[in-house]
């Protein structure tokens, strides 16, 4: 039987690498803020789903004020975010039941495609959770600091087997009791996404391809990608 499905947005993040006056979140993508454009993809994806949306308790207010102004009516939990994403999503966990699948997802990642999600819920009924990833192109380097603020040096002349290495992304989806048991971890600075804390709560996880396009925007470079994405969608362009 299919399981309810649950998406929780992190966007309780302070956005302090992209040096703009509001989270980045909140910046604008071709005539919507990032996060509306984000949770849109959800209700497009899954219809009926329930959003669970974490944000800093600083603009929840602001927020309320946007969806009304905007006329964006979609039914939202909304959750304040924590000290670190670990803490913000665990917040998020209280809210959600066991027996469902929880989605976890960066509300700074508005460019996944429905097509995905629908495809990483339909995974998680038979596991206990998906994560997208993408294989690293670039050749990897560890390097340590230098003298100079802006060198660094070669630690050791190692190198690194890129085949083995991927980026992952979210949404990453979990069957909710799996995720929130793995929740009751203590924190450790290593969970920096969902997967490592359920890693280490000692579940198996399947790693599927992931979307290149689906950037965390995260600098103003970012940015500039994004609504050029947007842009080029909007006018028909299909992935
Ligand atoms: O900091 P990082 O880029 O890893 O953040 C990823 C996502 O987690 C962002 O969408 C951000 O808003 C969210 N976040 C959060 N609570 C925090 C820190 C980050 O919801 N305390």
């Amino acid at each position: 039987m299919d399981r309810k499905k649950y998406v929780i947005i992190m966007a309780a993040g302070s956005g302090t690498r992209m040096g703009a006056d509001r989270p980045k979140q909140f910046l604008e993508l071709d005539g919507k803020a990032v996060l509306q454009r984000t949770i849109e993809v959800f209700l497009e994806a899954c219809p009926g789903i329930s959003v669970v949306t974490v944000l800093p308790e600083d603009f929840i207010g602001y927020w309320k004020d946007y969806c009304l102004k905007h006329n964006f009516i979609c039914p939202q939990i909304l959750v304040k975010g924590g000290i670190t994403r670990f803490h913000s999503v665990r917040n998020a966990l209280a809210r959600i039941p066991d027996g469902a699948l929880a989605a976890v997802h960066d509300g700074v990642r508005p460019l996944v495609t429905p097509a995905k999600v629908r495809e990483l819920f339909d995974r998680a009924e038979n596991c206990p959770g998906v994560i997208p990833v993408v294989p690293c192109v670039d050749t990897m380097k560890i390097l340590t600091p230098s003298d100079s603020k802006d060198i660094w040096k070669e630690n050791d002349g190692q190198n690194v087997d890129r085949s083995v290495l991927f980026g992952a992304q979210t949404p990453q989806v979990f069957q909710s009791e799996i995720l929130k048991a793995a929740y009751d971890l203590p924190y450790d600075t290593a969970f920096t996404d969902d997967a490592s804390v359920v890693s280490r709560y000692g579940k198996s996880l399947s790693y599927v391809m992931g979307e290149r396009l689906n950037i965390k925007i995260t600098t103003p470079e970012d940015l500039i990608l994004a609504r050029a994405v947007t842009s080029l969608l909007e006018q028909g362009y299909s992935l």
